[in-house]
This record gives structure tokens, C-alpha cells and sequence, in this order.
């Protein structure tokens, strides 16, 4: 029998992986926080299939408890309906986040029941389970019982070391596990498997709760009904926290005669992932559990930060929960992949912000990569290049290219291995600017007129470090990179040799050009940017206003203020739509001596753009240039709004000379 041996003795095949989320209490919606550990576990599935591993990946929902019992009493349901109606919501999001886990774990499944079930039985033949009275103070919110030791004397009950809210009296009978015997096995293990815990700094907390004594865990509970019952019992049901933990075993068959073999082929787990808030139950409890019966530990915990929202934690009465279904549908389901990964290092919290999102997306994602794709699909275009065959010689710039590109696989990999999946995109992105260097300086678009040889060379370089970057970025962003690959004419399959291909490819490869659409859309984001600075220009006018009724009480301006800002008559001689945006005209400017300028407008509402051109208007000149919808607007036109709010231009009464000053 699997379970019937000592730790250690399983062999388990060296190519399985088998990565976990913790379970999701069905109380609400997953948020931000629960798709970034069910992320974390998806990209680095993904990441040891392409090395060759048989992966199993296993997410799902923890649905037993009194929290469960009272939020279900609450909406006035029963327990069972009230935890299968939350389902949907998680699949849904994980379904819509690409998550490809291999199984749905539900803890009111009868294959959790019974393996539980079968789990304490263990532990009850060891002897290592006694009754006894519990009398003590219990976290609901957290399903933790709050011990003597973090009680300080408070008459009135402490708040809860963890969450700092209020805890409940209780006092029951319960089963306890004798889990103060396994104080100095857990001392051993821990010295003996130093990297068990990542990141390590980790461990120093497990450590010192385990040193400063362990007390037996009350692992029963006679006032929560909503659980599985306890073995021989009809009034206990099994702590949930216990019966949580052993869904990572339970769903691979523990217990039941007839998956022997897949337990074992997946058992150990290679990784739990979970965050910080919960490293006591997994880091304490479920290895001493594990060792009481007889089942070996799992390899690793990859313990991660929480996500903080401008610096705040994340709570309902903040009002600052972010639903990641509407981030996905503002921005895209592999921006939000990638922006998680590449924001947040693994062993801190990290601090959500729109801005740095939508920062993110812009640079690394439409300006680095985007845009490397594009120039190749446009210069491609224009010179009719249908694909890019690889030269029988590279020369040496572009071998550089490539052993910058291949320790960047190497590179990438350490850090993938470590989990450190930030330092992974951060080194990937290094090599996507080594690229962008090699493009641009080798000015293809020149090198067409003059060396066809040259300018295939330096496409076809090209084309293979985005293969490159495409392939290794595939775990973190699947769809944005398959699509990519499709561009370059590749068909992508991940498959088990994929790094270990990209490891000895000489770059050899076949281009067909597939001409697409920017491959990272940024235009509704610089839609909002718009939106925002005419929100801000409605408290300019409010500021305006308030200005006009005030006059008096201004302080008065030097002339030398006012003739600081280069206030300029010109004639609009080119006006086009911007693509993307409702609001904004591109104007082309004559300005005379100051040469034509290209200024941007949001006065679309107010003029076609017949209105405007071959017309005269006041612009100010020296404004800071701003880039709008990817065009840089070098000015501002003037303008004042009548009465029924539409806006007038700003024209002298006779024609002038373009470049004219006001004074
Ligand atoms: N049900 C338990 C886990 C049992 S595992 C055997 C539980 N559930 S939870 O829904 O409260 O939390 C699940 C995970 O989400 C935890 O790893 C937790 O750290 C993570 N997060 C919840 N909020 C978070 C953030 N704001 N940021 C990052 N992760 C956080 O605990």
C-alpha cells in the first residue's frame, strides 16, 4: 500500500510535476489575490511542460467551515447550494485567464470525503489522535484557533494574530493531534531540507513558531456541522484547515485501493504554491500531518507576497477589491498575465496600480515588443518580402546577436527555475531591447534601397530573437505569443522538447510574413489618457472660472510672464482623424518662421475637418510636446467655447502672416 511505507521510499518519476493552488474559500468572487497565486502555479505548469515534464496542476475551492456554515445562513441558502453557486464564477475565471490547470478540486466531492476520511483513520491508528476539551478563542475569518501564547490576558478575547479581527470563545469537546511530538521531527527536517521553503527568508517564521514550542491542534469541531464527519463519530466533524490540506493528496487518489498508481505516480507534489498569509498551515501543520501518516512531504513551498493596492491592502469596506474580470476586459488577459509577473517580485508584496498597468503595457509590451513585430510586418510589406529565408552565413553582428540571445535562454531558465519569474521577464526583456539596438541601428529601411542580401540578413536576425523571446514568454502570455509565432508564419505546438529545441537551434529557420494588427492595442488607453486631460481641462475651465469672477483679487502678471509664452497665428493646412480616438483631430500647422507643426486637438465635436482647414487660428508654441495616440502633438490650438458649448477658433480678422506674434 502506498501509504503503509516510510517517507522517502517512493519512486517517483523524475519527468512528472505536480504544482498546486491553495483552495479558494467560496465566500466571494475570486480577486486579484486568488488569480495571482492560480497564476503563478499556471505559468510555471507551463513552464516545466516545455522542459520536457508530465505536469499535473491542481486548483479548486475549499467549501467546508464555520465561515462557510455562516455566510450560507446569511444568504438564507443551504450550505451545498450556496457553495455550487460560487463555482462558475471560478471556472469562469480561470477559463477566461487561460488557466490550464488538470483538475477542479471541490472538498464536498465524495472522493475528498472519503479520502479524509481515510487520513485521520491513519493518524487514529498511529495513536497520534486523543479526545479531550478544547476551552480557547477561535479567528472564523481565518478558521484558526488563536493559542494561549498569542492571547495576551485579553479578557475580552484577542483580535486574531493574523487578520486582527475579533475571535469567538469556544469551548468543546475535540480530537487532537499530538502535533507537539513532532516539534523536533519538523527541527530535523527543516535542517536537513533547507530549500524547502522559497523564498528561504521564508522560513526564519516557521522556524521560530516551531521552536517556541508546539502545542497538540485541535483538529475536531462538535459546533460546525458543515464539514466532513469525523471517523466513529457523530458529532465531530474534521477541522477544516486539516481536511483542506489533504485535498492536495486526495485529488490524486489517496486513500482509494483503485488509484494507487496515480498517487504514486504524482505524489510528491513538486509545489505547493500559497501566499504568506497561510505559510503556518502548510509549513507546520500539514508536514507534521504528513509525517504522522506515513506520507512523504511534498518538495517545495513557494510562498508569495500579497498584492496591495496603492499600497492598502485589498478589503471590501476599502472599497479597493479588484475584480480581475473587468481588468481582463479593459486590458486584456495576457497584458493582466504579464503585468502580475513582471510587477510583482515573488518574495514581497507588490503594489497594484492602473498606472503602472497601463505603463507596462505600453512600454514593454506595445513599444518593445509590439512594435519590433510591427516594423518587421511594414518593411516586410512594403519591400514585398513574403518571408525571410535564414543566409548561409550570419555575420558577426548578428552572431553577437545570437549568443546574447542564447544566454538569455540561459538565463531566463535559471530564473524560471528559482521561481523568480520576475527576474525571468526582466532578463527577457533586456534581450528584447539587445533587438530593438540591432534593428535599429542596422536601418533596414535603408539597407532595402540599397542591399537586398543586407536587408534580408537583418530581418531574418530579427525575426529569429522574437521566435526567441516568443517561445520562452509563451508560459506567461500563451495567446499574445502563439499569435506572434503565427505572424512570423511559425505554428506553434508547446511541446515537451520545446526548451530543450531552443537550446541547440543555430537559427535556420523559414519566415512567411502573416500581416496583422498591432499586436498590443493601446489605444483604449490612450483613449482614457485623453478622457483624463479633458477632465482635467474641465477644472482648468472651472479654474478659468473662477479666474473671470475673481479678476480683481489676481495678483497681476509681469508682461515679461506674458511674453514667455510663444502665443502664434497660423494656417491649419492638414487635418485628419487620429484612428482610435473620437475626440482628437492631427492638425498640421503652417506657423510661418517656426516652421509647419503637428499639433494634436480634441475639437472634433465642434468642426469637420473642412471647417478648419486652409483657416486661420492662435496657437501657444512652446508647450512641453506630448505623444497622444502615438503622435506627438508640438502646441495647442486656442479656443473659446459659446454659449451653446461649442468652441470658436481663435482668428485674427484679417489674414496675417503665418508665424505672427500676439502682443
Ligand atoms: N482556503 C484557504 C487555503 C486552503 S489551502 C489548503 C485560504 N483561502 S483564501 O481564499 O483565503 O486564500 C487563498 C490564497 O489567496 C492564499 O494563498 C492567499 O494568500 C491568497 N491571497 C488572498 N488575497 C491576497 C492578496 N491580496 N494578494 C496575494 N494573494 C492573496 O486561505
Amino acid at each position: 500500500m502506498h501509504d503503509s511505507e516510510c517517507i522517502g521510499i517512493f519512486m517517483k518519476k523524475t519527468n512528472t510535476f505536480y504544482i498546486t493552488t491553495p483552495i479558494y474559500y467560496v465566500t466571494a468572487k475570486p480577486h486579484l489575490g486568488s488569480l495571482y497565486s492560480t497564476l503563478l502555479a499556471d505559468v510555471l505548469g507551463r513552464w516545466h511542460h516545455i522542459n520536457g515534464a508530465d505536469i499535473f496542476f491542481l486548483t479548486g475551492t475549499d467549501e467546508h467551515g464555520q465561515k462557510i456554515q455562516h455566510a450560507a445562513m446569511q444568504a438564507r441558502k443551504d450550505p451545498q447550494v450556496f457553495v455550487d453557486d460560487f463555482i462558475p464564477a471560478y471556472k469562469d475565471a480561470w477559463h477566461l485567464y487561460e488557466i490550464a490547470f488538470s483538475k477542479f478540486m471541490r472538498t464536498t466531492s465524495t472522493e475528498h470525503r472519503k479520502g479524509v476520511q481515510y487520513f485521520i483513520q491513519k493518524l487514529m491508528d498511529k495513536g497520534d489522535i486523543y479526545k479531550d476539551f478544547y476551552n480557547g478563542w477561535y479567528c472564523t475569518p481565518c478558521e484558526t484557533f488563536v493559542t494561549e501564547r498569542d492571547q495576551e490576558n485579553l479578557a475580552e478575547g484577542p483580535l486574531c494574530p493574523s487578520c486582527r479581527r475579533a475571535t469567538v470563545r469556544i469551548e468543546e469537546e475535540t480530537y487532537f493531534f499530538k502535533l507537539s511530538g513532532y516539534q523536533n521531527k519538523l527541527l530535523q527536517f527543516y535542517a536537513d531540507n533547507p530549500h524547502f521553503i522559497v523564498p528561504q527568508e521564508r522560513s526564519h517564521e516557521v522556524l521560530s513558531f516551531i521552536k517556541s514550542g508546539l502545542k497538540d491542534l485541535s483538529i475536531s469541531r462538535t459546533t460546525v456541522s458543515w464539514g466532513v464527519p469525523f471517523p466513529h463519530s457523530t458529532e465531530h466533524t474534521i477541522y477544516v484547515w486539516v481536511e483542506a490540506l489533504c485535498n492536495y493528496i486526495t485529488a490524486i487518489g489517496y486513500g482509494d485501493t483503485q488509484r494507487v498508481d496515480e498517487f504514486e505516480k504524482w505524489w510528491p507534489a513538486n509545489i505547493h504554491i500559497l501566499g504568506k498569509d497561510i505559510i503556518k498551515f502548510h509549513g507546520v501543520f500539514w508536514p507534521a500531518l504528513l509525517m504522522a501518516a506515513n506520507v512523504p512531504l511534498p518538495k517545495q513551498l513557494l510562498v508569495h507576497g500579497w498584492i496591495k493596492v496603492d499600497k492598502q491592502k485589498m478589503s471590501k469596506s476599502l472599497g479597493n477589491v479588484i475584480d480581475p474580470i473587468t481588468l481582463a476586459q479593459t486590458y486584456g488577459v495576457d497584458q493582466v498575465r504579464y503585468y502580475l509577473c513582471r510587477q510583482m517580485p515573488i518574495n514581497q508584496d507588490g503594489d497594484f496600480s492602473i498606472k503602472d498597468l497601463e505603463e507596462r503595457i505600453v512600454s514593454d509590451l506595445a513599444h518593445d515588443l509590439g512594435n519590433l513585430l510591427n516594423r518587421i510586418l511594414k518593411l516586410a510589406e512594403k519591400y514585398e518580402a513574403i518571408g525571410v529565408q535564414a543566409p548561409a552565413l550570419w555575420d558577426h553582428e548578428v552572431l553577437e546577436l545570437r549568443d546574447y540571445t542564447w544566454n538569455t535562454i540561459e538565463q531566463f531558465s535559471e530564473h524560471m527555475n528559482a521561481m523568480h519569474i520576475h527576474l525571468a521577464l526582466g532578463a527577457l526583456w533586456k534581450c528584447i531591447h539587445k533587438i530593438n539596438a540591432y534593428f535599429h541601428t542596422k536601418e533596414p529601411w535603408k539597407q532595402a534601397k540599397q542591399s537586398k542580401e543586407s536587408f534580408l540578413m537583418t530581418m531574418s536576425a530579427a525575426c529569429h530573437g522574437l521566435r526567441t523571446i516568443a517561445i520562452l514568454c509563451w508560459p506567461v502570455m500563451p495567446s499574445k505569443m502563439t499569435e506572434l509565432l503565427m505572424a512570423l508564419g511559425i505554428r506553434y505546438i508547446p511541446s515537451e522538447k520545446t526548451i530543450q529545441d531552443l537550446n541547440l537551434d543555430v537559427w535556420n529557420h523559414y519566415f512567411e510574413f502573416k500581416h496583422r494588427a498591432p499586436l498590443f492595442d493601446i489605444s483604449s488607453i490612450e483613449e482614457r489618457k485623453i478622457q483624463e486631460e479633458i477632465m482635467n481641462n474641465q477644472s482648468l475651465k472651472q479654474e478659468y472660472k473662477h479666474m473671470e469672477l475673481t479678476t480683481s483679487q489676481q495678483a497681476h502678471i509681469d508682461i515679461k510672464d506674458l511674453i514667455k509664452v510663444e502665443l502664434v497665428i497660423g494656417t491649419i493646412i492638414v487635418c485628419d482623424e487620429v484612428k482610435g480616438s473620437s475626440k482628437l483631430y492631427r492638425l498640421e500647422v503652417d506657423c510661418g518662421k517656426y516652421g509647419i507643426r503637428q499639433i494634436l486637438s480634441g475639437v472634433r465635436s465642434s468642426f469637420q475637418p473642412g471647417d478648419l482647414i486652409g483657416k486661420q487660428a492662435t496657437f501657444v508654441l512652446n508647450l512641453e510636446p506630448r505623444v497622444m495616440m502615438g503622435f506627438e502633438s508640438r502646441g495647442m490650438m486656442l479656443v473659446a467655447e459659446n454659449e451653446a458649448g461649442k468652441v470658436e477658433l481663435i482668428m485674427p480678422e484679417h489674414v496675417v502672416l503665418n508665424g505672427s506674434r500676439l502682443r
